[in-house]
């Protein structure tokens, strides 16, 4: 039985990684000090322009190349522990490879052997047999072309043999270099779908948006047929693949759950989709930032993300990055004070996950006024008029939140002043 990471920890650990190609003077380094973390069943797009490093970090992830530096980790289900590829010799680097489904820019095929025989070729003992590959060419489109070799086929059917091959074993981890390049709209859709479904279970109704209908134009993002969609479930049987794709492909970028760019040799941003939206409409909901530009509110929460989904609990190396955003408040911890006047270092907060209690003392001591959940916000009141905290708020239970500074909150007040006007009406402040 293959054993997921443990809760919370990723599939896959990129921490530091460097990389140089020649030596003496034609020494280059083309790799810059890289870090990512990809969960289990995350759809994971890599962007980033000609030569910024892409395929190097893809290969060196896929145990294609030796690492020089750094740390690459990655979950290994059946042995149920990380296998560390920093250090090891190629005979070690040949047994991670068979923990990975690569679909590659120059595919590799056998040329003297037909596309179903490509396909065995690469199938493990505990594989689903012959049925399945046929499944698989199949549902790819190339049932008449199961008996061809690669001199036959055109290059996106090429392609697509590759693709089946590289899922044959279902590994827990497809890297695949511009795998829709030479496909169009179509075939390209049924790849990723497919990878979607072996990632984890998908709601039905979206499915059934990407299935042609009779009478349906082929719109941009391409469509699949019923018959494709029926054999979905068959195929991704079992869940928790995680795909890294390098690809320009805005089709595909689409459907991505995290968003990684590289430029010259370094991973710029990375954005778990979800995690983006969730903290662009929890800021929204504050009359504050409601009033500021679109754009800037996306910046705002941009620079909150941590790179995680919002389900999933912030581990110590989130924590511990340069500028993070996020503080864990254990059961029973104070956040802020009534009556604590506002200072450099006070906070609005965004829930990110748990609950707190909202404390108010009155003349007949102190009352509880509210209890806030998830994506609800607090803290703006005195940041915004820069008067004292008007309640306490404790954590009710382990709490993580976002943090915005006093310093954003300053900066928008200085761009603007019927901002500032009309948001004091707001907290009814004169
Ligand atoms: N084997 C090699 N020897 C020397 N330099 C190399 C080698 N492979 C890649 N490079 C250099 O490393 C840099 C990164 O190349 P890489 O192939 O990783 O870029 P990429 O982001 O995949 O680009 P593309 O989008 O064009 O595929 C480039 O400057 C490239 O010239
Ligand atoms: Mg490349």
């Amino acid at each position: 039985m293959p054993t997921p990471p443990p809760p919370g920890q990723p599939l896959l650990r990129v921490r530091g990684v460097n990389h140089t190609f020649g030596t003496g003077d034609a020494k280059t380094q083309v790799l810059f000090d890289n870090t990512l973390e990809v969960m289990p069943g995350e759809l994971v797009i890599m962007s980033g322009p000609s030569g910024s490093g892409k395929t190097t970090l893809l290969t060196l992830i896929g145990g294609l190349r030796g690492l020089q530096s750094g740390e690459i980790d990655i979950w290994d289900a059946t042995a149920g522990t990380y296998r560390k590829l920093a250090g090891l010799d190629e005979d070690g680097l040949v047994s991670v490879r068979r923990l990975i489904g690569f679909i590659f820019q120059r595919h590799n095929l056998f040329d003297s052997l037909k596309a179903t025989q490509n396909v065995r070729m690469a199938q493990q003992l505990f594989g689903g047999g012959d049925q399945d590959i046929r499944d698989l060419l199949k549902y790819l489109g190339l049932e008449q072309r199961t008996g061809y070799k690669p001199a036959s086929l055109s290059g996106g059917q090429r392609q697509r043999v590759a693709v089946a091959r590289a899922l044959v074993n279902r590994p827990k981890l497809i890297l695949a270099d511009e795998p829709t390049a030479a496909l169009d709209a179509n075939s390209g859709l049924a790849v990723v779908t497919l990878l979607q479904h072996l990632a984890r279970d998908r709601d039905p109704a979206d499915l059934a948006k990407l299935v042609r209908q009779p009478g349906d134009h082929d719109d941009e993002g391409g469509r699949i047929t019923a018959e494709q969609a029926a054999m979905l479930p068959a195929l991704a049987r079992e869940k928790g693949a995680t795909s890294l794709i390098v690809t320009h492909d805005a089709r595909i970028m689409n459907r991505a759950d995290r968003i990684v760019h590289m430029e010259r040799g370094k991973i710029v941003s990375n954005v778990v989709v979800a995690e983006r939206l969730f903290v662009s409409e929890g800021i929204r909901k504050c009359a504050y930032f409601a009033a500021v530009l679109p754009e800037q509110q996306q910046a705002i929460a941009d620079d909150l993300c941590i790179g995680l989904h919002p389900d999933l609990p912030v581990q110590p190396i989130h924590l511990t990055q340069p500028g993070n955003s996020v503080q864990v408040f254990e059961p029973g911890a104070v956040v802020v004070r009534q009556g604590e006047p506002v200072s450099d270092d006070s906070k609005f907060y965004l829930i990110r996950r748990g609950k707190v209690d909202v404390f108010r003392n009155t003349d007949g001591g102190q009352k509880k006024v509210a209890v806030l959940g998830r994506q609800d916000f607090f803290g703006d009141r005195a940041l915004a008029t820069d008067e004292p905290r008007v309640a306490t708020v404790v954590a009710a239970e382990r709490t993580e939140l976002y943090t915005v500074g006093r310093d954003v909150f300053r900066r928008y007040e200085a761009t603007s002043r019927p901002f500032i006007t009309r948001i004091r009406e707001v907290y009814g402040v004169r």
